[in-house]
């Protein structure tokens, strides 16, 4: 056991359907641990579980040597892990740098509604949020585009703003869910590029996605999951090499 993030036997049952099935698996630090699988295989119930979002019906998930699995959503943030959602979820009216600070509620005495009143704790918080949002855009490269509303944004560029807002609480975990959806080629290169770098800085990710390219350059692992159940796991070479894996999922294209 590593001690980093430990997933025992972990289930969800929705009704009859067993979305994530005894699932378990180690994930290393500072590493980029992928899990893939078909359309409907659990992969955003496992991450819904992981950050609290919905509570699981059995098994354990452990976060540096702790028990988070009962824990609320606000909780599991507190200790460091950070997602960004399928589907963009992003306050279109607000400007991109607004949108960003979002993501840092859990970094400040007085929250971002207490950063917009006028006492001089507030105040200074207002600035060091103003400014950690900033290096979280500039990490993105979205810098230029802070005082823009966020939806008026191309999709790509929206999609780095919730990159953004994760990166901007410093996460010690990042849960990335299909981050490369509904980006066009050159975008998904760039955004391998910054998730490599990110890993360089220390970062650990844990990384749901379709593009298998992506997937294949920068994890050190895979988990695949199947109809919620773990099929397979290793490096990406093992894993592109497994019949199981070829059959279910990648097709018989690649076999
Ligand atoms: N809240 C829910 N209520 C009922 N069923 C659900 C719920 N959330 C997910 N499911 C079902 O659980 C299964 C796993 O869904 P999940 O969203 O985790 O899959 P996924 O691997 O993320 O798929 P995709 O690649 O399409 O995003 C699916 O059959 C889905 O319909
Ligand atoms: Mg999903």
């Amino acid at each position: 056991m590593s001690g980093f993030l430990s997933i025992q036997g972990l289930s969800k049952n929705f009704g009859g359907l067993r979305a994530v099935d005894a699932v378990s698996f180690e994930m290393e630090q500072n590493t980029i641990h992928s899990v893939i699988g078909p359309n409907g295989a659990g992969k955003t119930t496992l991450f819904n579980l992981i950050a609290g979002s919905i509570q699981s019906d059995c098994g354990s998930i452990h976060f540096l040597n702790n028990d988070i699995t009962s824990l609320e959503s606000y909780e599991i943030a507190y200790r460091g892990i950070f997602r960004t959602f399928q589907a963009v979820k992003l306050s279109e009216r607000m400007s991109v740098i607004e949108n960003v600070m979002l993501g840092m509620h859990t970094k400040t005495s007085s929250g971002f509604l207490g950063g917009m009143m006028v006492s001089p704790k507030s105040r200074n918080e207002e600035v060091y949020m103003r400014e950690e949002a900033l290096r979280a855009l500039k990490d993105v490269g979205l810098e230029q585009f802070a005082l823009e509303e966020a939806g008026s944004l191309p999709f790509g560029s929206q999609r780095m703003i919730e990159l953004a807002r994760a990166l901007v609480a410093r996460p010690s975990l990042l849960l990335l869910d299909e981050p490369a959806s509904g980006l066009n080629m050159k975008e998904t290169e760039e955004l391998t590029a910054k998730i490599s770098v990110l890993k360089n800085r220390g970062l650990s990710t844990l990384l749901v996605e379709h593009d298998m390219s992506l997937v294949m350059e920068i994890s050190d692992t895979i988990t695949v999951l199947n109809f919620g159940k773990k099929i397979a796991e290793g490096k990406p070479c093992d894993i592109q090499k497994n019949e199981e894996v070829i059959r279910i999922y990648l097709g018989d294209d690649n076999a």
